[in-house]
């Protein structure tokens, strides 16, 4: 059974825990993908994302439940952020700010001096976030979406990674 982020547990005082996402998840990255981006993923592609040791993966969970999970692709030394979902209960409280800067950080860690991503230019809320973490435009796609939309390419420079900062979070 997947456990699902509900108001009751969003309410709750306990910090959703940071852990890598990692094969055993793929129902429950396939349940908030669902809920969140409306399947943007089939369960082959999770499965092979998170078989990819060149595609880190992060969630956070609530217990059982993953509440927010965001993935990205290590490409030569850049970290291509593919997704970021934080379950609607649990919107508005810091969690995606906290899971991507535990991204980039785990990113940079493994080599990546540079995050790009693309967002659609109506997505007021994940463009505040991008920005809010220090990412700038770096160029537009034009009609980048199934339903005509433009694309805005984001791009952050990363510190490098200091050796002694282990772990991700
Ligand atoms: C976009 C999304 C990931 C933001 O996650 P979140 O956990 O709610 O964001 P945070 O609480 O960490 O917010 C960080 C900052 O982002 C901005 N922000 C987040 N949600 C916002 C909203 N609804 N409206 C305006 N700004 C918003 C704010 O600047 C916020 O800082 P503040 O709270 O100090 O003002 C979340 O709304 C979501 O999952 N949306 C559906 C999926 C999606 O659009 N994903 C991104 C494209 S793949």
């Amino acid at each position: 059974m997947i456990s699902e982020c509900t108001e009751a547990s969003a309410t709750a005082a306990v910090q959703p825990e940071l852990r890598p996402l990692a094969a055993p998840h793929l129902q429950a990255c396939l349940a908030l993908d669902r809920r969140c981006l409306g399947g943007l993923w089939s369960a082959d592609q999770w499965e092979q994302e998170l078989a990819d040791e060149r595609r880190p993966g992060l969630g956070l969970w609530h217990g059982e439940a993953l509440c927010a999970m965001a993935c990205g692709w290590l490409v030569v030394d850049e970290l291509h952020i593919t997704l970021v979902a934080v379950d609607q209960p649990w919107q508005r409280r810091g969690l995606g700010r906290r899971l991507l800067a535990a991204l980039l950080a785990r990113a940079a860690e493994l080599g990546a001096a540079h995050a790009t991503l693309e967002v659609a230019t109506a997505n007021q809320a994940a463009l505040a976030l991008y920005r809010s973490l220090g990412f700038s435009d770096a160029g537009i796609r034009r009609a980048y979406y199934r339903d005509g939309g433009d694309a805005l390419i984001q791009w952050l420079r990363l510190p490098e990674s200091d050796p002694r900062d282990q772990g991700c979070g």
